[in-house]
C-alpha cells in the first residue's frame, strides 16, 4: 500500500464514521455468531472491527479482544460499547492501517468480518499476516461479501469480492498445520434502503491452525 493510498482509505472511512453518524446496527456479525459461539474463550483479534459490535460480543463470552481499525471515530464508538457493556476490562483498541501495520502478538481467534473497501487493501497480504498471528490451536475466521445484493443494479463503486478458492489459494496453508472447517457461501435477505427485496450472498473461511 503506498502513503497515498493508505492516507486515503484512512480519510476515506474516517469520513463516513464522522458525517455518517452510527454506521453499522450494534449487533454482532450473524456469521460470527453462527461460527464462534463453539469457540473459546481465549484471547482474540477483530481485524477491521468498525464500531465494535463483533468484539464486544466476543468480549461479553469471556474473550479478551484486540479490536483494530483505521478511523479513529470508529474506534471511539466501539471503545464506548464496551463500557456500556460493562466489558472494557476485555477489549483493548488499537489503530492500525493494515497492510503497514499490523498487531503484535498471537491469538486464538482472528476475525475478520467485510474487511472489504472501496479504497485499494492489501487483503492478501493482510490475511496472510492475520494467519500468521493465529495460535497454534486456534482459528482464522474470515467472511466476506461474496458479490453485490441482488437489488443493486449499477454498483456504487469498485470492491473486490474474492473467492472462496481464491483466498485458499492465496493463503496457501500447509494442509499439514491447518484444517479447513467450514468453506461456504450464505445467502441472507437483503432490503435496499428504499424497501425492494432481496438478497446477499456472503463468503465464510473457517480454518483452524492444526491438523485435522
Ligand atoms: C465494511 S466495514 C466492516 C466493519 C465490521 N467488521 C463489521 O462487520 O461491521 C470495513 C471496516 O474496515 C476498516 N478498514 C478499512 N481499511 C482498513 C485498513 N487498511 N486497516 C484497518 N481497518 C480498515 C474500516 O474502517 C471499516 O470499519
Amino acid at each position: 500500500m503506498t502513503e497515498n493510498t493508505a492516507l486515503r482509505a484512512a480519510e476515506f472511512w474516517e469520513a463516513r464514521y464522522r458525517d455518517g453518524g452510527r454506521l453499522w446496527s450494534g449487533r454482532p456479525n450473524p456469521l460470527l455468531v453462527r461460527e464462534a459461539s463453539g469457540l473459546g474463550p481465549g484471547n482474540a483479534l477483530d481485524l477491521g472491527c468498525g464500531e465494535g459490535a463483533d468484539a464486544v460480543w466476543l468480549a461479553s463470552r469471556g474473550w479478551q479482544v484486540t479490536g483494530v481499525d483505521i478511523a479513529h471515530t470508529a474506534l471511539e464508538r466501539a471503545a464506548l460499547h464496551a463500557a456500556e457493556a460493562g466489558v472494557s476490562d476485555r477489549a483493548v483498541w488499537e489503530r492500525h492501517v493494515l497492510g503497514e501495520t499490523f498487531p503484535e502478538g498471537s491469538f486464538d481467534l482472528v476475525n475478520a468480518q467485510f474487511l472489504q473497501s472501496p479504497i485499494a487493501l492489501d487483503q492478501r497480504r493482510i490475511l496472510r499476516r492475520a494467519a500468521a498471528a493465529v495460535s497454534a490451536g486456534g482459528t482464522l475466521l474470515i467472511v466476506m461479501h461474496a458479490g453485490w445484493p441482488s437489488w443493486q443494479s449499477e454498483p456504487p463503486f469498485e470492491v473486490e469480492f474474492p473467492t472462496l478458492q481464491s483466498v485458499l489459494d492465496e493463503l496457501a496453508l500447509p494442509e499439514h498445520d491447518w484444517t479447513v472447517q467450514t468453506l461456504d457461501t450464505v445467502r441472507s435477505v437483503s432490503v435496499s434502503p428504499d424497501g425492494v427485496d432481496g438478497f446477499r450472498d456472503d463468503n465464510v473461511w473457517r480454518i483452524r491452525r492444526g491438523a485435522a
